[in-house]
């Protein structure tokens, strides 16, 4: 299964599939890693494995992912063979250009169990509502904001005391285990070339 990651940050969540893959655990290779963000660490990263790395114009937009670059997207990460996207920390709303080339093959691992607390900084939503659990969920992406089907939660406890950092990096522990595994079993169910 070839990969494509798209991501806007420090790419903990690519290094935890690449250690899986390392490690025998999931059957897949990162063909291609695309940021929007050109000093994003995850870049770096890649590069420094020799993997094919690019950076997505969004048109000096800050928020806004623009239909062209969407587009330029896909183009790229066909043109690499990417057969699953994953988005790992990307902070821009994938819609129509993406979507329509990669049908239910897009993936997204966000910081909460969806449907609670979609958008941005979920650890801190979390910690406002005063939940005494919270965790991660990897989804396939839809035209929505954290919206599409589950594929596979994983319970993380909040713990007196916690501050937005340490119940994010305890989240993140066990997004490390969960997108590896998401993966898996999205790849077991997805007709795809050998490689
Ligand atoms: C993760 O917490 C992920 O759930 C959220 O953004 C963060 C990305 O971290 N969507 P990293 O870039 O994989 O380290």
């Amino acid at each position: 299964m070839l990969l494509g990651i798209l991501g806007s940050g420090s790419g903990s969540n690519m290094q935890a599939i690449l250690d899986a893959i390392d490690a025998g655990t999931l059957d897949a290779r990162i063909a291609l890693v695309l940021s929007d963000n050109p000093d994003a660490f995850i870049l770096e990263r890649a590069r420094g494995r020799g993997i094919e790395t690019g950076v997505i114009d969004c048109g000096g937009f800050r928020t806004k992912f623009p239909d062209e670059a969407q587009a330029e997207t896909a183009a790229r990460l066909q043109a690499a063979g990417v057969e699953l996207v994953c988005l790992a920390g990307f902070l821009r709303l994938v819609k129509r250009p993406l979507l329509e080339a990669y049908p239910g093959r897009i993936l997204n691992i966000h910081p909460a169990l969806l449907p609670a607390f979609p958008g941005l900084e979920s650890w801190k939503q979390a910690l406002d509502a005063g939940v005494s659990e919270t965790g991660c969920t990897v989804h396939f992406v839809d035209e929505g904001m954290d919206t599409g089907p589950v594929i596979l939660q994983e319970r993380v406890p909040v713990l007196p005391g916690d501050t937005p950092e340490s119940l994010h990096a305890r989240i993140q522990v066990a997004e490390h285990r969960l997108y590896p595994a998401a993966i898996t079993r999205v790849a077991m169910n997805l007709p795809h070339h050998h490689v």
